[in-house]
């Protein structure tokens, strides 16, 4: 009989003993969770493909944060559904649009809850783009020039955090010139830095219930591109972003191992909506273990090297640690 010289299975002998090497672990404070508030709309409105997930009516959401702070959630990242569209999203920058009035809700629900403001254009222009359509694409100079007076709106309005997701080159600069100049040196900017053009957002145009028919790959990037997705996290720390992101999440855990390694800043990930729908579709079809798969995945993204993970699942997450003991 062959007799091993070095036995893993003496450290995993019991839960105690394995609970005592544990490397990594989840806690509530991980979780950012992302809301979605339509304007005119009466009653909270399903997202067929993302049970659990609502477009909540304006009125709604000083309920929804509360509610959220109370369940454990310190930290939320808001996504508006504007029926005030135009060509260039001009009601992200106005005072009395959207994002500044969510803003504004948020905060003065629950005043020691994290309010992330997701910063594009997407959701506020009738083509649906992330930024100024000119000719057949989108232009990035002057989209940056929205942007600078969007997100001194939106830090105007109460935002804690100015996250971009709309991968214009240059946005982060932009952006810390504009906070900057209109007295919000103190408020960080997480770049949405590492973002693919992806299949998996498929779930979060039903959310937002967007018209939207084109590609973004002419701005977010290649799924297949492992050194420029390390290239633009390191570009947009350059340019002063204080955390950065990967997204989506679980087929990129490559890339967010190498963000990691080459800088040391904190690190996002976004684990996107068609990740939610296909965890929640296989266990509704009985295929797996609900609880058990979302929490492994959670899990892989800190062990890949994330520090907050931006999940559908941040209020069952933290409802299943609390179960744990
Ligand atoms: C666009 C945006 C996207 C998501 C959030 N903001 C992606 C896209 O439509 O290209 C995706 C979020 C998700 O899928 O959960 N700025
Ligand atoms: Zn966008």
């Amino acid at each position: 009989m062959y007799v091993p010289d070095f036995r893993f299975r003496r450290l995993r002998r019991t839960q105690t003993l394995r609970s005592l090497v544990q490397e990594t672990h989840l806690q509530s404070t991980d979780f950012v969770l992302p809301i979605f508030v339509e304007e005119d709309i009466r009653e909270p409105v399903v997202v067929a493909s993302m049970p659990g997930v609502f477009r909540y009516p304006e009125d709604q959401l000083a309920q929804r944060v509360k509610a959220a702070w109370s369940a454990g959630v310190r930290a939320v990242i808001l996504f508006g559904v504007s029926t005030h569209k135009d060509d260039c999203g001009s009601d992200s920058w106005s005072e009395q649009g959207l994002m500044a009035r969510m803003l504004r809700t948020a905060k003065e629900a629950a005043p020691d809850m994290l309010v992330i403001s997701d910063n594009c254009f997407c959701e506020y222009t009738e083509h649906g783009h992330c930024g100024m359509v000119a000719g057949d694409d989108v232009d990035n100079d002057k989209t940056l020039s929205n942007l600078q007076r969007q997100v001194v709106v939106a830090a105007r309005a109460g935002a804690d955090m100015i996250a971009p997701s709309g991968m214009m080159d240059g946005m982060i600069g932009a952006i810390r010139e504009a906070l900057d100049g209109a007295g919000f040196s103190h408020i960080p900017v997480m770049s949405y830095s590492t973002k693919f053009a992806s299949a998996f957002y498929g779930p979060f145009r039903d959310a937002v219930d967007s018209t939207f028919k084109g590609t973004r790959a002419s701005y977010q990037m290649n799924p297949a591109n492992g050194r420029e997705a390390l290239a633009e996290s390191m570009l947009d720390e350059a340019e002063g972003a204080d955390l950065l992101m990967v997204k989506p999440g679980m087929a990129y855990l490559d890339v967010l191992a190498n963000i990691r390694q080459n800088s040391s800043l904190p690190l996002a990930v976004y684990q996107v909506s068609g990740e939610y729908a296909m965890i929640k579709a296989s266990a509704a079809a009985g295929v797996i273990d609900e609880k058990a798969v979302a929490m492994e995945s959670l899990l892989a993204f800190k062990r890949a090297g994330a520090d907050l993970i931006i999940t559908y699942y941040a209020l069952e997450a933290i409802e299943w640690l609390s179960q744990k003991h």
